[in-house]
């Protein structure tokens, strides 16, 4: 019979026996289920989000608000004000401003960063801006980072006409291709409890709870997935401490 472990980062889980539990079933049965218990369900966590103002970001707040998390995001001055019903505090700011990108991740029981260059994909400050993050995480203290990068970045299980169009796009934006290559290598290298997330083409579907994930997974140039399915993948490995110090691939 499963013993009772409260979950990771609630109040019981700050005695050591109980981390202890903890820690075993994550690294262990990553799919058993956690069970909230009155003292960790009033607990309210707090995801930092960089990225907020993108349309990954949109998502993750949404599911993020839904499960009850209070979520607070990086963005910077000139970047509009994120819409929907959640109300996410913004901490706004420059990737070069390390005093306000630790006043994002302070107190942050997860980080999930989401940032990418903006059509027409020229500009390169993946790699520095994740820097910054992970730099304020070891500052403060908070462990669990996942990023969002992408199918077409780095080795991968994928169809030759995708990879023919992955070396194209890297022949035509080389220092773009290059950023997020040395995007991944720091997280790989960063110490901290990562994750790296890599969809293919993002939809702004619906979730519909059906993805496929894996660090072989085979993807192609018609694979795709929806943001509200990113969000709540990305969510599930935080609850779950799931694929920690994996580079996962990611479908509908
Ligand atoms: N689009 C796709 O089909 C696709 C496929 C696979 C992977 N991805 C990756 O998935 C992630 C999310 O994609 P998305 O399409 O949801 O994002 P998005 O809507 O394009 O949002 C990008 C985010 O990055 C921020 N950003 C852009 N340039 C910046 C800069 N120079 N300095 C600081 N922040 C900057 C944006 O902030 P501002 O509001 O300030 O511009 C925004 O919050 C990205 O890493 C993307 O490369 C995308």
């Amino acid at each position: 019979m499963l013993p009772y472990m409260p979950s990771t980062g609630g109040m019981c889980s700050a005695f050591p026996p109980y981390r202890a539990l903890e820690k075993l079933r994550c690294h262990s049965f990553p799919h058993w289920p956690v069970r909230a218990s009155s003292a960790t369900a009033m607990q309210i966590r707090t995801l930092a989000v960089f990225g907020i103002t993108g349309q990954t970001g949109h998502a993750l707040v949404n599911a993020a608000a839904v499960r009850g998390w209070a979520v607070r995001g990086f963005a910077r001055p000139e970047s509009a004000t994120p819409r929907g019903p959640a109300a996410p505090i913004i901490v706004r700011g420059y990737f070069t401003d390390s005093t306000r990108v630790v006043e994002a991740v302070a107190g942050a029981d997860a980080v999930c960063c989401v940032i990418g260059p903006r059509a027409p994909y020229t500009e390169v400050f993946c790699a520095a801006a994740t820097a910054a993050i992970v730099q304020a995480m070891r500052q403060v203290g908070s462990r669990r980072l996942v990023c969002q990068t992408g199918a077409m970045v780095g080795p991968g299980n994928r169809t030759p006409a995708f990879e023919w169009f992955c070396r194209s796009f890297a022949r035509r934006r080389p220092a773009v291709a290059q950023d997020r290559l040395e995007q991944e290598g720091l997280i790989r290298e960063c110490g901290l409890d990562w994750t790296l997330v890599k969809p293919p083409r993002l939809t702004n579907g619906p979730a519909r709870h059906a993805v496929k994930a894996g660090c072989a997974l085979r993807v192609g140039l018609l694979s795709s997935i929806s943001r509200a399915d990113i969000a709540e993948f990305m969510l599930d490995a935080i609850e779950g401490a799931q694929y920690v110090c994996a580079r996962v691939f990611v479908r509908g």
